[in-house]
């Protein structure tokens, strides 16, 4: 089968082996059924069902119901030699699909729009590949099928639940199809790739009153017009210049009327960063900085914040495989995309954290096709070639990894 693409960057993927361009035809086939069933985070009982079938009829030997949905697969070459572990994630999102073609999400309200079904066929594809051609490699393999990357976390507790160990992993690769990147390219960074992610609300307390009597009130509105403006002082005035931050407020809710003092304001935010030194200093910042205001003006305050995430932080040795396993893939090294940062967050952090590895995007744009939509738009959609590119570059790490 050739592979056409239709990209600025026109390669010739002649270096996917015949075996995984035959199975291309699975990867889409598997990829539209998983698309027509999107499934929130550890809800994943269909996807579940759908991969331990196929590894169940392979005779790939699995473990099923970790941290609910998530499933872990071992693929024993029978010879000495490292262990690799590969992360695919299963889940949807709370999007209602505006895509119009014949796979469409069957579920109201729900929808893969981030690429997740892609990495599901993709980790599928490897580990049929690599069932098949235990002969090509050393070592083990394990592939980890992971709930909820969105909102909640499925890593963590997976690796709770002990998927790292027995046999204890060597080392860990993962990768996202990328709409920022076009197909035909591949985005691999050593150090900080994805940002950290943590989450506040914070609830002001005033005194409401009359609009036209401000002296008998402590405005809520008032103060959390301070607080939103003092809290963009921490990344240009408490973070070093040379690091990337963001503190944002998404969300501002008080008062109901024009001439009524609101005694409450609501307000929800987001801040990232990429320097693990970070961690617990912005924390601070922003507590220190509404409890100073609110003091100032006579209001009290309610604040929770949740650190969701760490920063996805790549091995520099892991990273160096993945670049050269991308340059034989890609056959260019004009494919190879370092400048792929982003203040998106991801889950792979936690593996990161336990075991040296590499996570990296692959380029799924294809502007000519109409498949250019960003992440979590309701017309997210990629090109397919890019589930053949995935499961190449997974298998020659494997070989390349566990080999050495
Ligand atoms: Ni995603």
């Amino acid at each position: 089968m050739t592979l056409s693409l239709a990209s600025p960057h026109v390669i010739n993927l002649t270096q996917i082996r015949s075996e995984i361009r035959d199975l291309f035809p699975n990867l889409v086939e598997w990829r539209r059924i998983l698309h027509q069933h999107p499934e929130l985070a550890f809800n994943e009982y269909f996807t579940a069902s759908f991969i331990t079938e196929k590894l169940t009829k392979w005779g790939i030997p699995h473990q099923t119901n970790i941290a609910q949905t998530g499933i872990v697969a071992l693929i024993d070459s029978g010879k000495p030699g490292a262990v690799l572990g590969i992360r695919a994630d299963m889940d949807a999102l709370p999007i209602q699909e505006e895509n119009e073609v014949s796979y469409c999400s069957l579920y109201e309200g729900k929808m893969h729009g981030c690429g997740h079904d892609g990495h599901t066929a993709i980790a599928l594809g490897t580990a049929y590949y690599l069932w098949k051609n235990r002969d090509r490699f050393q070592g083990q393999v394990k592939i980890i099928f992971q709930p909820a990357e969105e909102g909640p976390g499925g890593a963590k507790p997976m690796i709770e639940e002990g998927v790292l160990k027995n046999p204890n992993l060597d080392g860990i690769i993962g990768l996202h199809l990328w709409n920022n990147l076009p197909l035909g390219t591949i985005g691999v960074k050593n150090g900080a790739l994805m940002a950290a992610v943590e989450l506040f609300e914070c609830t002001i307390f005033g005194k409401g009153g009359h609009g036209a009597m401000p002296d008998q009130t402590v405005d809520a509105v008032v103060v959390s017009a301070q607080i939103v403006n003092a809290l963009q002082t921490i990344v240009s005035r408490n973070v070093n210049p040379l690091d990337s931050a963001v503190v944002t407020v998404g969300s501002l809710h008080a008062g109901s009327t024009h001439n009524v003092i609101a005694d409450t304001a609501k307000m929800e935010g987001t801040v990232r960063y990429f320097n693990p030194q970070l961690d617990r200093v912005i924390d601070q910042r922003i507590k220190d900085i509404i409890s100073g205001i609110c003091q100032a003006y006579g209001a009290s305050f309610e604040l929770k914040y949740q650190q969701l995430y760490p920063p996805v932080i790549n091995h520099d040795k892991m990273t160096e495989l993945v670049k050269s396993v991308a340059m034989n893939v890609l056959e260019t090294p004009a494919g190879i995309v370092p400048e792929c940062q982003t203040m998106g967050g991801e889950d792979m952090s936690f593996f990161l954290q336990k075991i040296p590895g590499c996570y990296f995007f692959v380029g799924s744009a294809n502007t000519q096709k109409g498949l250019d939509f960003p992440h979590h738009h309701p017309r997210f959609n990629f090109d397919e070639t890019a589930l053949g590119i995935g499961v190449e570059m997974f298998v020659r790490c494997v070989e390349k990894f566990c080999n050495s």
